[in-house]
């Protein structure tokens, strides 16, 4: 079994401190289980293998693959910042009472409001996507009379080998700058030249669920000569450098996720090698991963509903699916799932865990090797803390499932389960129909 999951006597799963049965029964299901431990042990692989191995760093969780106000707390008191990517991920920081000096707003389609919201909040970095969004933010700082400290996006061009749909870095790539090309140039003279932002360096993040270090590492070197040239050209020192996040998870039962240095460690070393031989200091470095943090962290409790035979296969239909998870069915992902309450049972079976949305596509897990399954019997997906809740819907009108925070001795709810009447929020019927 992973680390992080035990079985108790009773062949209960214990997740986050918690036998999970006692979870669902206290707070029902769906649920999502977040383990406090589990996302500070990571924070803490950081600290230890990334910020006190190198100097002049420094590390943001990047908010998109799971953001509350829980999560704020948590990133910030374990001393990480935050990488944000809309008004509302802002709303949700900015409500945490988050030091958003330590944060990055980033997105390719930032609008007016964001940018005016992010000066004013004091946003501490600001990374540029593309020259009219320069031109948007220069219009902002001057009406806020403030400056921004800015990074330009680069699209370094690799292509690194993860799903099509979460691969950014590529040649082509709506985000960023192209490395290869003018536009990059022409940002970078533009922006030195504006007394309303301040270049402090540049951003790039190739993609999600990377494994192989081959295309961080290229980019890092397509990044340094970029600099290298800048240097020599327009005599831009680079102060900062974000090598975004990416980081890869395993998602087997029995494999392991590879630790924070093995990803970062080829990048630094690569780094710190190529500007040697520029004859360049090595600027600040940050990096931001998402899943990495959170994904091991969460699991999501179900009830099975449901259980038939059909053919030679067997649908197990839980009171969730696509709605809460929809990266089976987005990316192909491949989760496992165990029957959480009978972990000691013999797995003689191979079942379809089927989600209960109107899809044929909606199955959460396929070959799942489990005991009989009846219903109401707890399964638990495992791998869930990213990107799950933070890209739940309300497809079939399913209300969003709660979260809960567990740890040894405490379960909170940090997100409450949607009622029914939540849906309805913000719905009227015109007059003409009433
Ligand atoms: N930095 C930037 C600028 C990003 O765009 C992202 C993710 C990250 C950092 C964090 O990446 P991570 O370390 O979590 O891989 N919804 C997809 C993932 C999309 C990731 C988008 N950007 C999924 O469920 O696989």
């Amino acid at each position: 079994m992973r680390e992080g999951l035990t079985i108790n006597e009773r062949g209960s799963l214990v997740f986050g401190g918690w036998d999970v049965s006692e979870l669902s029964e206290r707070f029902g299901t769906p649920l999502y289980v977040l383990s406090e431990e589990a996302v500070r042990g990571r924070c803490a692989q950081i600290r230890e293998s990334f910020l006190r191995r190198w100097e002049n760093v420094s590390a943001v969780y990047a908010g998109k693959a799971f953001l509350t106000l829980a999560m704020c707390r948590i990133v910030q008191f374990e001393g990480l910042g935050l990488d944000l990517v809309s008004g509302g991920e802002l709303y949700v920081a900015r409500s945490a009472g988050f030091p958003l000096k330590n944060a990055f707003l980033h997105g390719n389609g930032k609008t007016v409001e964001e940018l005016s919201t992010a000066l004013s909040a004091g946003v501490g970095r600001i990374v540029v996507d593309g020259l009219s969004e320069l031109e948007a933010l220069e219009e902002a700082a001057a009406s806020a009379k403030k400056r921004a400290d800015i990074l330009l996006r680069v699209s370094p061009g690799v292509d690194p080998r993860t799903h099509r749909h979460i691969i950014t870095g590529h040649a082509g790539s709506k985000f960023g700058f192209p490395a290869a090309g003018d536009l990059l140039g022409e940002a970078v003279e533009r922006a030195m030249s504006s007394d309303r932002v301040r270049l402090r360096g540049f951003h790039f993040h190739i993609g999600s669920q990377i494994f192989e270090n081959d295309s961080h590492v290229m980019s890092v070197e397509i990044l340094t000569d970029l600099m290298a040239g800048f240097r020599r050209d327009l005599g831009l020192v680079t102060e900062e450098l974000n090598m975004g996040g990416g980081f890869g998870v395993d998602f087997s039962l029995e494999g392991r996720t590879p630790r924070i240095e093995e990803f970062t460690d080829p990048m630094m070393s690569c780094l710190e090698e190529s500007c040697r031989s520029h004859g360049m200091d090595r600027p600040h470095v940050t990096i931001e991963p998402g899943r990495w943090i959170v994904s091991e962290a969460g699991i999501t409790l179900y009830s099975v509903q449901t259980v038939k035979r059909v053919g030679d296969m067997t649908y197990a239909a839980v009171d969730g699916g696509m709605a809460d998870n929809p990266r089976p069915s987005l990316y192909g992902a491949k989760y496992r799932a165990v029957a959480a309450g009978r972990m000691n049972d013999d797995p003689t079976e191979t079942v379809t865990l089927a989600g209960k949305c109107c899809e044929s596509g909606d199955i959460l897990v396929e070959g799942m090797r489990t005991p009989p399954l009846e219903r109401g019997d707890l399964v638990a997906v495992l791998n869930t803390g990213a990107y799950n809740f933070s890209m739940a819907s309300n497809y079939n009108r399913l209300p969003r499932p709660a979260v809960v925070l567990a740890s040894e001795g405490r379960a909170d709810v940090i997100v409450a389960r949607q009622s029914y009447e939540d849906l309805l929020l913000g719905e009227s019927i015109p007059d003409h129909l009433a």
